[in-house]
């Protein structure tokens, strides 16, 4: 699903990405993406279209809303329903901001401990848990990759979520004796 016709508000917020995606590394470029999410949102402006916002009934939906032609980012919308969230999972080495577009998200972010997440077990410890609220973003920048969403109260919520790249899959780590194991998760967009 592509939004036509774009609203100016989101012509203008991939112009904007355009240029930021264009910084000299992960961290420069998160950055810039972080400041445009947070000036586009906080602008007040409803900009996503109504078939972006809908929940879907068994899992977080997850829309694509742009993808760069050059390959070099894409804008996911993603939409928490009530008790919806993720497995504790990374982002397949791609960097990612992630702002808050309505209501409210928990983000808890967690870094390896010990094990190896390319084969077996691995041991995590949780390193931050965050609230956040409308206009707020957040950037994952590998290796730390490995968090857990959840939408906290009785009404849905809507991020949206710059990827540095198409992530076509992930893992996600389910717990086993002795720590999480790893997980190949294919990702598709939610109609
Ligand atoms: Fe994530």
């Amino acid at each position: 699903m592509t939004l036509t016709p774009h609203s100016s508000k989101v012509d203008e917020m991939i112009r904007r990405l355009d240029e930021a995606v264009a910084g000299r590394d992960d961290e420069t470029r998160c950055r810039s993406v972080k400041q445009v999410l947070i000036e586009v949102v906080n602008s007040g402006e409803p900009f996503i279209e109504p078939q972006f916002l809908q929940p879907a009934p068994d899992r977080y939906a997850r829309r694509l809303m742009h993808r760069d032609p050059q390959g070099r980012y894409t804008v996911i919308v993603m939409v928490w329903g009530v008790d919806q969230g993720t497995p504790l999972h990374d982002h397949a080495g791609i960097w990612c901001v992630e702002c808050v577009y309505r209501g409210r998200i928990n983000v808890t972010s967690y870094s390896v401990r010990g094990g190896d997440p390319e084969t077996g077990v691995v041991q995590f410890e949780k390193e931050t848990e965050l609230l956040a609220g409308v206009g707020e973003a957040g950037a994952l920048i590998p290796p730390f990759e490995y968090h857990v969403i959840r939408n906290p109260d009785a009404t849905s919520s809507v991020t949206i979520h710059v990827y540095g790249g198409e992530m076509t899959y992930c893992h996600v780590f389910e717990p086993v004796e002795g720590g999480h194991r790893r997980r190949f998760k294919e990702l598709s967009y939610t109609g």
